[in-house]
C-alpha cells in the first residue's frame, strides 16, 4: 500500500498517477478528512476496469498501518518568496508525521515531498531513524525536468534531445544546475551558449517557481509524475537514476546535511549513491549550496 499524506495539489496529483497506473492500493491521509475522503471518491473514478487496487481517505493515522511506501506532502500553509519561510512549523509537523510512521508501518519506505525539502529530509531522517537510503526527499529530479525544458525550449527542440540536465544541491535557491555533463543533440551544451546565456538559464532554473506563480497558484504536475516514477521504481523494482535529497555521510565531501546528489533507486530504496565527475566551479557551488542547508539546520 502506498499512503500519502496531505491531500491537497500535490498529493492527490501523485495518487491519480499511482491509481490510474494500477500501481498499488492508495490511502490519502489528510488532518481535514473531509478533503481526503472527496479526493479519493474522485480519484476512484481513474481506476482502470482491470486494476486490483482501490483508494481511499482518512485523517486517522493508524490507517496507513502495513504501508510499504509512505509519501509526505503535508503542508502548514503557502510560502510566498522563499520555501523557507514556514521552516519551523513544518518540522515539527514532519516530526509529528515521524512518530506516526514509526508507530504504524516502521518498514516503510518514506518520500518526503513537502518544503523546505532537505530540511525536512534531514530533520525526518533524524527523528525518525530508519536507514539514510529509506528516507529521501524528491525535488531535484524536478528542478531537473525544469532544466532540461529550459534548455530545450531555447534551442528548439525536443526534450528527447537534451540529456544529461541534472541539478544538484539544495530545492531552493542556491541549487546548481550541472552544465559540464549536458548535451543537446550530441553536443556539449557549453560550446553552444555563453556566459550570459549560462546566466540567464540558472536564473531560470531557480525561479522556474516564481515564473509559473504569475500564472497559476501552484505547481503539482511535474513534481507529481517525477514521484510517480521513484515510486514505480520501487514497487515494480525497475532500477532508476536520479537525484535526490539524502543525509549525506562522506559522500561528495558532505556529512550531516540533506541535499540532492544523484543516487540509484530499486525496490529497496536508494541502492547507491553515485559520485559524477563536476568541474571545478560546480565543485564550488555545490560546497556553497551545502553551507547553506548547514547554516539552516544550525539555526533551529
Ligand atoms: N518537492 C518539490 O519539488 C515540491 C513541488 C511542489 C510542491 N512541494 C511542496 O509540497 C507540499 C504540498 O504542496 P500542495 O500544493 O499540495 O499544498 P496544499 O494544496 O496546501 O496541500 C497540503 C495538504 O496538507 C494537509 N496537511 C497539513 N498538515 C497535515 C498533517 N499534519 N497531516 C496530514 N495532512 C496535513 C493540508 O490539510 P488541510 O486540508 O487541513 O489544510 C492540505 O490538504 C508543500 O510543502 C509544497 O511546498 C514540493
Amino acid at each position: 500500500m502506498i499512503s500519502i499524506v496531505g491531500s491537497g495539489r500535490v498529493g492527490t496529483a501523485i495518487a491519480f498517477l499511482c491509481v490510474s497506473n494500477g500501481l498499488d492500493n492508495v490511502l490519502l491521509v489528510n488532518r481535514n478528512e473531509k478533503k481526503a475522503i472527496g479526493e479519493s471518491l474522485d480519484v476512484a473514478n481513474a481506476i482502470p476496469k482491470k486494476s486490483n487496487f482501490s483508494i481511499h481517505g482518512t485523517s486517522d493515522y493508524s490507517k496507513i498501518a502495513g504501508s510499504d511506501i509512505v509519501v509526505i506532502t503535508a503542508s502548514m500553509g503557502v510560502y510566498l518568496k522563499d520555501r523557507t519561510e514556514n521552516m519551523l512549523p513544518q518540522i515539527t509537523m514532519i516530526k509529528e508525521i515521524a512518530q506516526k510512521i514509526n508507530q504504524y508501518c516502521p518498514s516503510a519506505i518514506v518520500l518526503i515531498v513537502s518544503n523546505p525539502l532537505d530540511i525536512l529530509t534531514y530533520f525526518f531522517q533524524k527523528e525518525i531513524g530508519f536507514s539514510r537510503f529509506k528516507v529521501f526527499g524528491i525535488a531535484s529530479s524536478l528542478d531537473s525536468s525544469r532544466f532540461r525544458y529550459l534548455i530545450s525550449e531555447k534551442f528548439s527542440v525536443p526534450q528527447s534531445l537534451v540529456d544529461d540536465a541534472l541539478v544538484l544541491g539544495e530545492h531552493g535557491d542556491s541549487m546548481v544546475p550541472i552544465f559540464s555533463r549536458v548535451k543537446v543533440d550530441g553536443k556539449p551544451l557549453l560550446s553552444l551558449i555563453d556566459d550570459e546565456e549560462q546566466s540567464s538559464i540558472v536564473f531560470g532554473v531557480r525561479n522556474y517557481w516564481k515564473d509559473l506563480r504569475r500564472y497559476k497558484s501552484r505547481s503539482q504536475f511535474g513534481i507529481a509524475k517525477n514521484v510517480f516514477d521513484v515510486i514505480d521504481s520501487i514497487v515494480n523494482n525497475h532500477q532508476l537514476s536520479i537525484p535526490v535529497s539524502v543525509v549525506l555521510n562522506g559522500e561528495y565531501g558532505e556529512n550531516d546535511v540533506a541535499m540532492g546528489v544523484p543516487v540509484l533507486i530499486d525496490q529497496s530504496g536508494i541502492s547507491k549513491i553515485i559520485d559524477v565527475d563536476l568541474s571545478d566551479s560546480e565543485t564550488a557551488l555545490l560546497k556553497k549550496s551545502s553551507r547553506k542547508i548547514h547554516d539552516l539546520i544550525n539555526s533551529i
